[in-house]
């Protein structure tokens, strides 16, 4: 069927045609936001999951909700080699653009003001450029260089200025797990001091299965947070995600195509958007059939080989790849690092070094002590069929 036509959307972060499955996720968020407005704040959203299923999508969503409520909201990933400061600092821009008018009032001028010392903070060379008159305002200081200090001060300042428009602060953190621990700390300490003062803040943090420890870990008060797992889809859903994007296009999927497709996807959202894209260019349409969906499956497959999984093998050195190849004889679930150490015939204190490289790599994480999983569905799949020791 016509390429320029195909809804499905493989890739980080894409937004699908269809975002199915998430409905309590976003009906929380959205009871949140309009809790905050009415001066009620909650508790810090986590979503934690593994790789491709949906995370950031649905992080996204939760910006967009807010923004469409007026909210000032800003959305950074950690991980980037940018540190949180930074990263706050300028995604923060454009938001405070949007609330620079001539006619703002004196909480909003001296959030500007204060926003201003926190860029100053980290860009001596830089400066922003509001266009309103920031000569007569209060404000300013969030340039201590003690991150705590200038963050809580910038956030404060800033949801005061939302509060002025009825509105709130909404700050979401992909990645979380790959911010520092003082970031971590500094964040959850902030999101309590939100929560107990009722400043219209409200904070999401996605990362992978490790975060709500890692959360546990940076400050106690992190157990309180309103923790959402996010999982394979159901399979009614999953088969939504692929019939409703479908019929954006006006095409109907049978209902064996849709079996073969879900089944084969695990029912995770990155690999159903990947066989929908494949199965939509083998199918001569408008009705997809159970061949097409085999074929799709099949070049989809290959796709997925040679990019979603490959991208990560690759990131593995030869001897993280070894410790890899041990893992997959025990598949998805996940294994022992004891039994690891055996099959590679060394000592588990050796192999801490490997083990702890592939955890901030991201390509595995430790689900419970003494066991380590791939981050990544399928994984151990991709290692049975590819790779050869
Ligand atoms: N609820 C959903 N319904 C349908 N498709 C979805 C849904 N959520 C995500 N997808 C699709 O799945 C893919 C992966 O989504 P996303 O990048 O959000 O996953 P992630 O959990 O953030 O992965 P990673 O851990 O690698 O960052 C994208 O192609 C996206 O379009
Ligand atoms: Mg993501």
């Amino acid at each position: 069927m016509d390429a320029v036509r195909n809804p499905y959307s493989p890739g980080a972060g894409r937004k699908p045609a269809a975002l199915v499955g998430r409905d309590d996720a976003l009906k929380g968020w959205g009871t949140s936001l309009r809790r905050a407005e009415a001066g009620r704040t909650d508790q810090p959203f986590v979503l934690y999951g593994l790789r491709g299923v949906g995370k950031t999508v649905l992080l996204s969503e939760f910006r967009r909700n807010a923004a469409k409520r007026g909210w000032v909201v800003a959305q950074i990933e950690g991980g980037s080699g940018k540190n949180l400061r930074q990263l706050l600092g300028e995604a923060l821009y454009e938001p405070l653009t949007d609330l620079a008018r001539p006619s703002a009032g004196t909480r909003i001028l001296k959030a500007l003001k204060t926003a201003l010392s926190f860029k100053a903070s980290y860009d001596t060379a830089g400066t922003w450029t509001f266009g309103v008159d920031l000569s007569g305002a209060s404000g300013g200081g969030a340039d201590t260089g003690i991150l705590d200090t200038d963050l809580r001060k910038l956030i404060h300042d800033l949801a005061d200025a939302a509060e002025d428009d009825g509105v709130g602060v909404a700050i979401l953190i992909d990645e979380a797990q790959d911010l520092s621990a003082e970031e971590l700390t500094t964040l959850c300490m902030i999101a309590h001091a939100a929560a107990q003062d009722s400043w219209p803040v409200l904070f999401g943090f996605a990362g992978l299965p490790s975060l709500p420890r890692i959360l546990a870990e940076a400050k106690s008060y992190a157990e309180r947070f309103q923790y959402a797992k996010v999982e394979q889809l159901t399979l009614d859903a999953a088969g939504a995600a692929l019939t409703i994007a479908a019929a954006t296009e006006d095409a109907t999927w049978d209902e064996d195509a849709v079996d073969v497709v879900v089944a084969a996807s695990g029912r995770y959202p990155y690999f159903l958007q990947q066989f929908g894209q494949d199965t939509w260019a083998a199918a001569t349409g408008p009705q997809i059939t159970e061949a097409d969906a085999q074929l799709g499956v099949a070049r989809g497959t290959a796709q997925l080989d040679n990019g979603f999984f490959r991208a990560r093998w690759d990131r593995a050195t030869p001897g993280e790849q070894q410790y890899l190849r041990a893992m997959a004889a025990d598949g998805d679930d996940g294994s022992g690092s004891g039994q690891v150490a055996a099959r590679l015939g060394k000592n588990i204190t050796t192999l801490g070094p490997t083990r702890a490289n592939l955890i901030a790599k991201g390509l595995i994480y430790a689900p419970e002590y003494g066991v380590v999983a791939f981050t990544v569905p399928g994984m151990a799949s991709f290692i049975d069929r590819q790779i050869t020791p």
